[in-house]
């Protein structure tokens, strides 16, 4: 129902990326020309690559683990996603303004690609976290978040060839990830995979304490990873997104069925296989093999 556009650069018209016109009048130019803090934490996700998970592991980490107010502040208002305003409109709060307000430091999410974000991060090198999920589970994933929030109409497989055609809103995914992918060894950049979380989350909770300057024990390592858990989170909801869906839903006219949808809703790696025919399966395969970057996904 949205109307989307190309928004692409003028010198390198290969790097675009597809959003609702409402994010250029809106988004666009304050976002571009945001003033960024060296002690800002962002993470920065193409959409439905585990950005939630990520935000509660980084939240927690940086905030030394602070449970009181995890099980208190929604992680949407402890975490802001900037380009909301640009991508639902009628969106009661102005969360780009809640963005720039919020104390210091800041931890601010974004789905926005890398030529799409503030210039200054560029320069001031606030840390950055990066997660990147295989793009077959995360085109499954998507397809759930539209059909069930968005109300989309169509098939998986139709909703798969429309995200190989790189016209979903934030395609196309795969030049998403390389611009992070080849900035990865930058010191203020951590490159972090949904797959890697799954098979060994203790890791890369590590990964993100070195990155964030923290040292915790042990057992707080092992306690934080069971609040990270997929049981956990799901059940969270100060996590799990319930509120916001149901309200979001109500903003578009979708009556809203948590035994139908459920944002954390498998959280697995592989569940392509069983939701996916052979042809879309192909369809992604091509897709991924099209950008020609180092990438080896695991899946
Ligand atoms: P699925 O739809 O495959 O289940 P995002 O936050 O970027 O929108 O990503 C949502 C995806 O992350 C969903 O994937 C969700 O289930 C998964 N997820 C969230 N928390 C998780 C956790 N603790 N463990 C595994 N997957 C998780």
């Amino acid at each position: 129902s949205k109307d989307f556009v190309k928004i692409s650069l003028k010198d390198d018209p290969k790097k675009f990326c597809v959003m609702p016109q409402s994010f250029v009048d809106l988004d666009l130019e304050r976002i571009k020309n945001m003033e960024i803090f060296e002690d800002d934490v962002w993470v920065v996700t193409y959409p439905k690559c585990g950005t939630t998970w990520t935000q509660e592991m980084v939240w927690m980490i940086g905030h030394d683990l602070d449970y009181e107010t995890s099980m208190e502040v929604l992680l949407d208002d402890r975490y802001p996603f900037l380009e909301l305003n640009g991508i639902v409109p009628n969106y009661p709060k102005n969360m780009f303004e809640e963005c720039i307000n919020l104390a210091r430091p800041r931890y601010i999410k974004s789905h926005l690609p890398l030529f799409l974000l503030p210039d200054q991060l560029w320069t001031v090198k606030p840390k950055i976290i990066y997660t990147a999920r295989n793009p077959k589970d995360t085109a499954v994933s998507y397809y759930h978040h539209y059909h069930n929030m968005n109300g989309y109409q169509g098939t998986i497989s139709d909703f798969i060839e429309t995200f190989v055609k790189d016209i979903m809103m934030y395609a196309p995914m795969n030049n998403h990830v390389i611009d992070f992918w080849n900035i990865r060894s930058q010191p203020n950049i951590l490159f972090l995979f949904f797959e890697d979380m799954k098979r060994n989350l203790k890791q890369e909770v590590k990964k993100v304490m070195k990155f964030l300057d923290k040292d915790f024990t042990q057992n707080e390592i092992d306690k934080l990873c069971t609040h990270l858990s997929f049981e956990s989170i799901k059940k969270n909801k100060m996590i799990n997104k319930e509120e916001d869906i149901k309200h979001l839903m109500s903003l578009e006219g979708i009556e809203y069925n948590p035994e139908k949808y459920t944002f954390i809703r498998k959280g697995k790696v592989g569940g392509y296989k069983q939701e996916l025919t052979k042809e879309a399966i192909e369809m992604l395969d091509e897709y991924i093999k099209k950008a020609e970057f180092d990438i080896e996904y695991q899946f």
